[in-house]
């Protein structure tokens, strides 16, 4: 809706910064296509106010919350319920306010499978390689263990961090084929032949660092895997353009931005969100964003 009122229903983000989130965009620009009213706002909640913000959201009468950086380990220990998902992923990125309880879930995981089902790439049966291992990659090898890909390597710059985190994974997915391996040039050579799918979880090439790239400069990328980038700032990052001119498919971190919002709007309203009104949204904030010139 364009306008606030009495009767409108709140729910926003939780995160240190806030200010540069795509999400109030998106998500009232879906309220708004939905003829819902209903309005998102952004909360900078530095990380020693976190009890009294949440304990203000439930006397506010705020619906639901995302949480972003740094909030969605510290938010799990004041949830009432956690997702199985969130539980194992061991972040909650989107809190239902329910009844006087807080209600912990992770859409992210969610979102990223969705992003790749829409860019047509089917996650069953492939060998992915994850570059990261903090908590985006939780979500995204959590996704793809669920969705029964062949065999999954975290390559990480910190290998104990990549360690850590198949040792939560295994335990809910045993018989699964997840290792981990330092993030080195001599790593990615020896691997790169053995994937399918190829995904950066770093934060690696995200403006203002837009010419950075995580594959090595001088080893070429296999045309026959695909490549998907979270990082949705630029659009094209450096990692996508380069696997782009060696003919491979390339995915951008857009769609995980717009379906882990969509989930969690279906979680708080109940409606089918408009997943293009969304990316519409998202498109015409990145416009008024500096990227790469
Ligand atoms: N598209 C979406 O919807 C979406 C959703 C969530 C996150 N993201 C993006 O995903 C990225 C990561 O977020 P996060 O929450 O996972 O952050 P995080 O928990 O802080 O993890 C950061 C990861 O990046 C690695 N890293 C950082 N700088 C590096 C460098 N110079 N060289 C090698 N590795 C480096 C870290 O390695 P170490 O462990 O060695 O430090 C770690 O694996 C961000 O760009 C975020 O915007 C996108």
């Amino acid at each position: 809706m364009e306008t606030v009122r009495g009767t409108t229903s709140l729910v926003g983000l939780l995160g240190w910064p806030v200010s540069h989130s795509l999400s109030p965009n998106m998500h009232n620009a879906a309220f708004k296509q939905l003829g819902l009213d209903w309005a998102y706002v952004p909360f900078p909640v530095r990380p020693t106010d976190l009890p009294k913000a949440l304990k203000g959201l439930m006397a506010l009468n705020v619906k639901g919350v995302n949480v972003t950086v740094p909030h969605k380990q510290a938010v799990m220990r004041y949830m009432d319920e956690v997702s199985k998902a969130a539980q194992t992923i061991g972040a909650v990125n989107t809190i239902y306010l329910k009844e006087g309880k807080f209600v912990g879930y992770n859409t992210d995981s969610t979102g990223f499978l969705n992003s790749l089902i829409e860019a047509e790439c089917h996650p069953k049966g492939l060998r992915v390689a994850v570059l990261g291992a903090g908590g985006a990659a939780r979500a995204v090898v959590f996704a793809l263990t669920w969705a029964e890909v062949d065999s999954v390597v975290v390559l990480n710059r910190t290998a104990e961090r990549a360690a850590f985190l198949i040792d939560d994974l295994i335990d809910t997915f045993p018989g699964s084929t997840l290792h981990f391996a330092p993030l080195t040039e001599s790593s990615v050579v020896a691997l790169k032949d053995s994937f399918d799918l190829v995904i950066n979880t770093t934060s690696v090439g995200m403006y203002p660092h837009v010419d950075d790239c995580l594959w090595p400069k001088n080893i070429p990328m296999p045309s026959t895997a695909a490549y998907c980038d979270l990082v949705y700032n630029p659009l094209e990052t450096v990692f996508l353009a380069r696997a782009k001119m060696a003919g491979a498919k390339t995915i951008d971190g857009l769609g995980m931005l717009i379906h882990q919002g969509a989930a969690a709007l279906e979680l708080w309203t109940g409606k089918t969100a408009p997943a293009d009104v969304m990316r519409q949204a998202c498109l015409a904030g990145l416009l008024n964003r500096p990227v790469r010139q």
